[in-house]
């Protein structure tokens, strides 16, 4: 009787009972966590998108803007008037980081956007509500279905002369650059062409009208989703490039094999 108690009490501290406890106690606490971080995150998701509104862009601008845009987008001798820019150019200098501009630099760089995208919304909106401008495009024009090749043809026509046939980007003067466009969103693109950034020329609706938008974008986007096939592009910047290649490598092969061939003959 002593003894099967005592053989019991033996059980019970066995080393497997203290991790089969431990094993639920972090079972409990992660089921815990992981149930109020969830619980956090749906009640922090519903107030954000409902709270933000062009009353909270005003805000947010006058904190973030108005030094350089003025209070009522006036414009100051470090920033250019707002009138009319509309609310898709400011999700895209907002969006691609390129506002608030940081240094005074030739080209405001892309860094990675400071605002979330509901307050980046909310600018917009408080800007377009001041002095409308631009808006956002219908879904159809951004959804790259459009005719790729058409717009390939349209892309080398209007913007190959500065962005490089394969959008691989290219330098202008004075320090100034055209992006490359591999890593653009459809939107993004879509408002370069109507917003027209800093040097880029607007392609307005009487340039390119919003078919021959969809198509660039659609060709954009095909360029983006399929990596070239023929191994190295060397930078895909045609000839130059090409001919750089053959002149460092071909020559240089040369070289060497007639470098060879003499030291053999001796
Ligand atoms: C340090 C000064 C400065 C600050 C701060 C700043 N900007 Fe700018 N902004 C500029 C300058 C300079 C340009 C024009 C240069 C360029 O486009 O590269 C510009 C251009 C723009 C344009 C494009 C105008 C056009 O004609 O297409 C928009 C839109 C814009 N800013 C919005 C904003 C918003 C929104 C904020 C706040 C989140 C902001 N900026 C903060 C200096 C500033
Ligand atoms: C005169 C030269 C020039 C031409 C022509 C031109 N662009 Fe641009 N593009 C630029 C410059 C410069 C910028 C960068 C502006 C900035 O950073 O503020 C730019 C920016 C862009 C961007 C934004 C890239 C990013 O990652 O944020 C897109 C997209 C774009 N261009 C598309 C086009 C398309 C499409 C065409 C033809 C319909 C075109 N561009 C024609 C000079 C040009």
């Amino acid at each position: 009787m002593a003894r099967e108690t005592k053989r019991r009490s033996n059980g019970r501290r066995s080393p497997w009972a203290a991790a089969a406890l431990i094993g639920i106690g972090l079972l409990i606490t992660g089921g815990v966590y992981a149930g109020a971080s969830a619980a956090m995150a749906s009640s922090a998701d519903t107030s954000v998108s409902t709270a933000l509104t062009a009353e909270d862009g005003k805000k947010l601008f006058q904190a973030n803007c108005a030094t350089c845009h003025g209070l009522d987008l006036q414009g100051s001798s470090t920033g250019p008037s707002l009138f009319g820019v509309g609310e898709l150019a400011v999700e895209f200098q907002v969006a691609t980081g390129r506002m608030p501009l940081q240094a005074s630099a030739p080209q405001a760089p892309q860094k990675p956007p400071q605002f979330t995208e509901e307050q980046i919304l909310a600018i917009a909106a408080y800007v377009q509500s001041m002095a409308p401008g631009p808006v956002f495009p219908a879904e159809e024009t951004i959804d790259g279905q459009g005719d790729v090749a058409r717009g390939a043809e349209l892309f080398r026509v209007n913007c190959a002369m500065c962005h490089n046939v394969a959008a691989a980007g290219g330098a202008l003067t004075e320090g100034k650059y055209a992006p490359a466009l591999g890593k653009t969103s459809a939107l993004h693109m879509y408002a370069a062409m109507v917003t027209g950034p800093q040097n880029m020329p607007v392609f307005n609706d009487m340039t390119l009208t919003t078919e021959d938008k969809r198509d660039i974008i659609s060709s954009l986007l095909f360029l983006q989703q399929n990596e070239s096939p023929g191994g190295f592009s060397l930078g895909s910047l045609g000839p130059v490039s090409e001919g750089l290649f053959i002149w460092i490598f071909g020559i240089g092969s040369l070289i060497a094999i007639t470098v060879w061939i003499t030291a053999k003959s001796n």
